[in-house]
């Protein structure tokens, strides 16, 4: 915890925070309506989120509708140590660089002891650690990301959802862009961060087609690559074929690929079977939020020899002589090995939290403890924020035409 005491750090994130905010301005936008009626006034919100200069804004943005803000990091690699830094000065934080995974459980853990009214979260853990431990405060929260909404569906299932909370992740201005163009490009931002290696010409295989895979396997052809797609799901694989990616299976893929990125949400998806008959050199990555995808712990009882190669690149020595690189130790490899998505996504999916955050916590007692969907209103008011942010017009339909659409006239 001693960097977060660093006064040069937190100067160094004040600038990253001020970066962010400029480009983030369909959220600030939105905050700065509610300056003066500050409605979280007295509200504690619980965050655990990945520390970022996006992830500020957001703080940001919750303290100017007059909230206190206690947050800890969503995994133990993505805190950029100078936002923490930053952040400890106008909010309590309980996150750094490279926690163990007991430090990161007791970070969690101080945010549920302060008893928040509303939690924010990404990946479930803090929502997980509330409703297991009946936090009686928590009154509503909302979830980010694909994980996090399966783990309290789940939660929700055996009847232990407390509280109600808003699927971030199931909104169109969520998914549609962060998940596609925001991992897409952060993706090979850790990629080439941690290797400073050609994409162009490499066999790049994605396994997973949702959003996620979509979003990366774009970007890979984008950078000339020739990508491979790995589904499960037949009508993901078809839809892969007709984008015009090679479809194979991951028994095929593994003999070929050379650069391999994780984007399914489900573990052990590249096996140490897998592994074991990849070519020499190979580079595995992993997109999800968690660090299942890639079944590490049986390639590293396996290894002969790990040896660190570079920032978040590890050179694993397999029994067959072959050297396999992985990157951010099978973690997020856009939040480990470079800095998440960009600030003009992410002032999307964080508006959508912000305004659910309000929405939640203002009509709790009216709904049901479930996961529920993001309004439409909220959606709307972020679509056009941030359109007007990135200086967009657009037409509106005439009152004729929205006659025409509702009539089965054809006048
Ligand atoms: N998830 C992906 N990118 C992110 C970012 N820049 N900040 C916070 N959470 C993220």
């Amino acid at each position: 915890m001693g960097k977060i005491a660093d006064p040069g750090l937190a100067e160094e994130g004040e600038k990253n925070f001020l970066w962010a905010k400029g480009h983030m301005t369909a959220l600030s936008t939105i905050a700065s309506k509610y300056a003066t009626k500050k409605p979280l006034k007295g509200v504690t919100v619980g965050v655990c989120l990945h520390v970022t200069k996006e992830t500020s804004v957001l703080v940001d943005s919750l303290l100017i509708a007059g909230a206190e803000v206690k947050l800890a990091a969503a995994n133990p690699l993505s805190t950029q140590d100078d936002i923490a830094a930053y952040l400890s000065t106008r909010a309590e934080v309980w996150a750094w660089r490279g926690e163990s995974g007991k430090d990161y459980d007791w970070c969690v853990g101080q945010v549920v002891s302060s008893k928040p009214d509303v939690i924010i979260d990404d990946g479930a853990d803090l929502h997980v650690a509330a409703n297991l431990k009946r936090t009686p405060s928590v009154l509503g929260g909302c979830e980010e990301t694909t994980t996090g909404v399966l783990r309290v569906k789940a939660l929700e299932k055996d009847g232990k959802l407390g509280y109600p909370i808003v699927a971030i992740n199931n909104a169109k201005t969520k998914f549609l862009f962060d998940n596609r163009f925001g991992t897409g490009q952060s993706t090979f931002d850790g990629i080439l961060r941690a290797t400073s290696l050609l994409i162009a010409g490499k066999k790049v295989v994605v396994v997973g087609y949702g959003w996620v895979g979509k979003g990366v396997a774009k970007r890979a052809r984008g950078l000339d690559a020739n990508v491979t797609v790995v589904e499960v799901d037949p009508i993901k694989a078809l839809e892969a074929h007709l984008d015009g990616f090679l479809v194979a299976n991951i028994g095929e893929a593994a003999r070929y690929g050379e650069i391999f990125v994780t984007c399914t949400g489900q573990k052990h998806v590249i096996s140490y079977s897998a592994v074991k008959s990849m070519r020499d050199g190979a580079i595995l990555s992993n997109a999800g939020h968690f660090d299942v995808e890639i079944d590490v712990k049986s390639i590293m009882d396996e290894a002969k020899s790990v040896k660190q190669v570079r920032p978040n690149t590890d050179e694993i020595a397999l029994p067959n002589g072959k050297r396999i690189y992985l990157l951010g130790k099978g973690r997020i490899v856009n939040l480990v090995a470079a800095e998440g998505h960009p600030p003009e996504v992410m002032q999307m999916s964080f508006a959508n939290q912000f305004m659910s955050a309000l929405y939640v916590y203002k009509n709790h007692s009216k709904l049901q403890k479930k996961v529920l969907d993001v309004p439409p209103e909220i959606e709307e008011e972020v679509a056009m924020s941030t359109l007007r942010s990135l200086g967009i017009t657009i037409d509106r339909a005439t009152k004729e035409q929205l006659k025409y659409a509702e009539s089965w006239a054809l006048e």
